[in-house]
């Protein structure tokens, strides 16, 4: 039997009443005996600047460095915003990027799921992180996509998501994502 996973979940979506964090604290249960889904917070990192590095790295940085590295896997929940994935996730990425040389990303399995209230369920953000993920050397996971449309009315009055197609659909890929990892690194 395969190990159970660390996987780092990172959400887009910053607000509290995120439907992304929502979608992400339900993702927790479904995938119990493969994978261990931990969120790694991006809020309070600071822009990525050249300059900041080399005076010395803010310990923000750092943490957040060392969790990804840590990590077997990412996962990745955003909204889209203007067609494309938020800053906080951009900025995500490029902290975890630096040093040159030296980045967190290379080769480690990830998968997305894209997250909106509208009927395209973020299918650009979707896209253009996955772009940068091929300059990352993060292999995504092609097959299936998650792009989650309608997502106002899918989660209940606590949080929890109360669509038994959508939890469906996402038990199907969770496992999906394990046999991924599995294949991109075995235990
Ligand atoms: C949006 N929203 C949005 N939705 C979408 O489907 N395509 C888009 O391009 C955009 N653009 C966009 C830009 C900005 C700046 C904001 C704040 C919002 C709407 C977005 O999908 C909606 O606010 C979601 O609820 C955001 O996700 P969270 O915060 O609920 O996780």
């Amino acid at each position: 039997m395969a190990a159970i996973r660390n996987v780092a979940v990172l959400v887009g979506s910053l607000r509290k009443a995120s439907l992304n964090r929502k979608m992400a604290n339900s993702l927790a249960g479904l995938a119990e005996a493969e994978l261990q889904l931990n969120v790694v917070e991006i809020g309070d990192l600071p822009f990525y600047n050249e300059d900041v590095e080399a005076d010395g790295p803010p310990q923000t940085w750092t943490t957040f460095r060392t969790a990804i590295a840590a990590a077997d896997a990412v996962l990745f929940i955003t909204p889209e915003y203007n067609r494309s994935v938020p800053a906080a996730l951009k900025n995500a990425l490029d902290v975890g990027s630096r040093p040159y040389g030296q980045s967190v990303w290379n080769g480690k399995p990830g998968v997305v799921i894209s997250v909106s209230p509208g009927a395209i369920g973020g299918f650009g953000a979707n896209h253009h992180l996955r772009q940068s993920l091929v300059f990352l050397n993060v292999p995504a996971m092609p097959q299936p996509e998650a792009y989650v449309g309608g997502a106002g009315t899918l989660f209940d009055e606590s949080g929890q998501l109360a669509n038994e197609g959508t939890r469906r659909f996402l038990e199907t890929f969770l496992k999906a994502f394990a046999a991924w990892i599995e294949t991109i690194r075995p235990s």
